[in-house]
């Protein structure tokens, strides 16, 4: 079996539990070694990856504000955030069955970038497990609440052009989280919440090395292919990406993550 192929097991698998082991197994056949690169792949990339009957998706102003001074306010924020690392999932396995066998990645790269998106995939697998079980502690179960579907429109629209794909996914969205999150883990300590702003704390280390690989592999493509990075950044951000970038911004992270702060900076 090819990565590709793997990779749209990921897709597919609709039960969380199930998303979860099969991310998991990706990562230990491709350590194994037992997973091929190229050839063939006989299966078609899912449109829509398998997911739970719940949440239902809707549109993202229908989403509630929460309140965290209540368990209830915090069981939303970490139903949000289980739904975010559901969908982070289902990001990394569609960049590995779409782009594995990329012409825009240099043939003596591909192993490394491979290697790369297996492994956000497992971690994000991993994100899911943590925060979901947090959940529970909180008497909430994923699914509970309505969420929307930003990332996985994100990820249909960035279907064609890996460059696009890697602005808009890792190098702005996951960017994004890396702006809010330490206020989050702030806001939670203050409330008393200490079990899920470790979980947070955690997640937020983890995600810096995630928008490194994307911030890597954009670069990649640019100086493959003689792009000037900054200003194929904002070209395609203007194409893909709806919203505008906005601050405050973590330069900190966003420095540890390689992007340029010229790239985000009004
Ligand atoms: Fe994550
Ligand atoms: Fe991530």
């Amino acid at each position: 079996m090819n990565i590709q192929r793997k990779a749209i097991d990921v897709l597919r698998a609709a039960e969380p539990a199930e998303k979860v082991a099969a991310a998991h197994e990706m990562a230990e056949l491709w350590r194994d070694g037992r997973l091929q690169i190229g050839g063939a792949c006989d299966t078609q990339i899912p449109r829509a990856p398998g997911r739970p009957e719940k949440p239902e998706l809707v549109s993202p102003q229908t989403v509630k504000r929460r309140r965290l001074g209540t368990i209830e306010g915090r069981a939303a924020l970490i139903h949000a955030i289980a739904h975010i690392e559901f969908n982070a999932i289902n990001l990394a396995a569609d960049m590995l069955a779409r782009y594995a066998s990329s012409p825009r990645i240099a043939d003596d790269k591909r192993r490394d970038f491979i290697n790369d998106w297996v492994g956000v995939c497992d971690d994000e697998a991993r994100h899911f497990t943590m925060v979901n079980d947090r959940l529970v502690n909180l008497d909430g179960f994923y699914g509970q609440l309505p969420a929307h579907n930003g990332l996985w429109e994100a990820a249909l629209t960035t279907s064609k052009d890996l460059a696009a794909r890697l602005v808009v996914a890792p190098m702005v969205l996951e960017a994004r989280g890396l702006d809010v999150t330490p206020t989050m883990i702030h806001k939670l300590k203050s409330v008393g919440d200490k079990e899920s702003a470790v979980i947070l704390g955690i997640i937020y280390d983890e995600e810096i090395p995630h928008v490194a690989i994307g911030t890597y592999w954009f670069m990649h493509i640019c100086h493959s292919e003689q792009l000037n990075p900054e200003e194929t950044f904002k070209s395609l951000l203007k194409k893909y990406y709806k919203g505008t970038l906005k601050p405050p911004f973590n330069d900190a992270a966003r420095a540890l993550a390689g992007i340029p702060s010229t790239f985000y900076a009004p």
